[in-house]
């Protein structure tokens, strides 16, 4: 049998995701009455950083302790990732001693040359392109509040960046609505668009997007690799800040939700962050529960 990645969502059906939200809410529930579960005893999870983290590092090394097996942080500066050695060579060297490889990297060519070349499954935890790792997270946390996302109409409002790109993934395997608003030249990637069909809806202004919107996403203005963007983006995504005036426009039960970190009084303003509407820390802890249920699918001992 061929090796299972999880690079972007489309690699798992839209049963297998929910199938994979069902068991994290259920090892969630283990976990809170300390209940040890740990199938993956004596395995080994390499996780590779070429870009900061704390949610991801954090949540994947936890997850790996609790479900019996261990973590190991590889960073680009003290491995040789850093000093030139191919990824194909790095993808034979390490995926010969350890059972499976979280990496988080800027090109999404580098998640998928390492998939190519590893004889364990990989996970994508972000590139430029995707951050499939995150949508398990923020679906789980939807489930739990609202049962099903099939149907609902979710606005994305700021960046057309990987975490947008994963929402359009998103729409396609949960068959959401998603109404997208981004400053001219922020657009998400026209093909990843057509790719959601009718399921999505571009609009002009952040309010547009909001409207009778059920959940309110955003992101940063500028993604890791970006900084030097930063000063100039602000003036051009002035306008699509996420604040009272543009949750108005959604469902009154609307839920706000944001990967963190934010830059609060930028892509949403404080009171958005702070206000019972937003659920980013239910979200931010699903991080573990959710990627525990994906580390179980990929990694434990087949039967
Ligand atoms: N949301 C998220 O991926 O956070 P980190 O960058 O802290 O991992
Ligand atoms: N779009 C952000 C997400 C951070 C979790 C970035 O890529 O930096």
């Amino acid at each position: 049998m061929s090796t299972r990645h999880f690079l972007s969502l489309l690699d798992f059906t839209s049963n297998e995701l929910r199938a994979l939200i069902a068991h994290a809410i259920d090892v969630k529930q283990k976990l809170k009455q300390g209940i040890s579960h740990t199938p993956l005893s004596g395995k080994l999870l390499a996780m590779i950083f070429e870009k900061s983290s704390t949610r991801t590092r954090v949540s994947f090394e936890a997850g790996m302790y609790q479900l019996g097996g261990q973590a190991m942080f590889l960073s680009p500066r003290d491995s040789h990732l850093g000093r030139g050695e191919p990824i194909e060579d790095s993808a034979r060297v390490i995926s010969s001693m350890v059972d499976g490889i979280l990496i988080r990297t800027f090109g999404h060519d580098r998640v998928e040359t390492l998939a190519q070349n590893s004889r364990v499954p990989v996970i994508n935890g972000l590139s430029d392109q995707w951050h499939p790792c995150q949508l398990l997270a923020d679906m789980q946390t939807w489930f739990e509040q609202r049962g099903d996302i099939a149907g609902a109409s979710v606005a994305w409002i700021g960046d057309g960046n990987n975490m947008c790109h994963s929402y359009i993934n998103g729409a396609i395997r949960f068959d959401f609505k998603l109404r997208i608003a981004c400053p001219a030249g922020h657009q998400p990637d026209p093909t990843l668009l057509e790719s959601g069909g009718d399921r999505i809806s571009l609009h002009q202004t952040a309010a547009d997007a909001a409207r009778d919107a059920d959940l309110v996403v955003t992101d940063v203005w500028a993604s890791m690799g970006q900084e030097e963007e930063q000063q100039q983006r602000v003036e051009t995504f002035a306008s699509y800040q996420v604040n009272q005036q543009v949750m108005a426009q959604a469902n009154d039960d609307a839920l706000f939700m944001h990967c963190l970190p934010a830059h609060r009084g930028e892509e949403v303003s404080s009171e958005v962050l702070d206000s019972a509407q937003s659920v980013i820390w239910q979200e931010a802890e699903n991080r573990l529960h959710a990627q525990k249920a994906l580390l179980e699918i990929l990694l434990k001992p087949q039967a």
